[in-house]
């Protein structure tokens, strides 16, 4: 029997959105909301936290992905991302993001992109990053 899926990406886009709010963007502005769903169906938020010199901000996904592991999640375990931002179209993750994701998310694990319009798209972490230099390159 083919696998169910335990979630709906509309209700992921939206727990995305709610901790959108929380973003601190004094300089871009521009808030980012992300959700990771663990093998327990628990959801893992995090929003954007910029930065005076720029560098050390950190996006959405990693603030999510990092609160979780922090928490005591495996890589590896989650099932599904959604990620949310008010973009013309659904919003694009960033390259530090993709690797991230790759890192600790199965390349095959869904991620959801949208806007605050209500456009979506499904992709994967693979998909996000083709050509990507991994932790599996290192397994010789
Ligand atoms: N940003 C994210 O948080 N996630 C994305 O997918 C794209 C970009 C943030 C970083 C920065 O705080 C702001 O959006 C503008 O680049």
């Amino acid at each position: 029997m083919a696998e169910q899926r335990q979630w709906d990406p509309v209700k992921l886009l939206e727990a995305a959105k709610a901790v959108r709010e929380n973003a601190y963007v004094p300089y871009s502005g521009f808030r980012v909301g992300a959700v990771f769903m663990d093998a327990e169906g628990h959801l893992h938020a995090g929003c954007n936290v910029e930065n005076a010199a720029y560098g050390p901000t950190n996006c959405a996904e990693r603030t999510a992905l990092f609160r979780a592991i922090a928490d005591g999640r495996q890589a590896g375990e989650f099932q599904v991302a959604a990620v949310i931002g008010d973009t013309e179209g659904p919003i694009s993750p960033c390259g530090i993001c993709r690797q991230v994701m790759l890192e600790l998310c199965e390349p095959d694990m869904p991620v959801i992109l949208g806007n605050l319009r209500g456009d979506y798209k499904l992709t994967t972490v693979a998909e996000l990053l083709p050509g990507a230099f991994s932790k599996r390159d290192l397994a010789k």
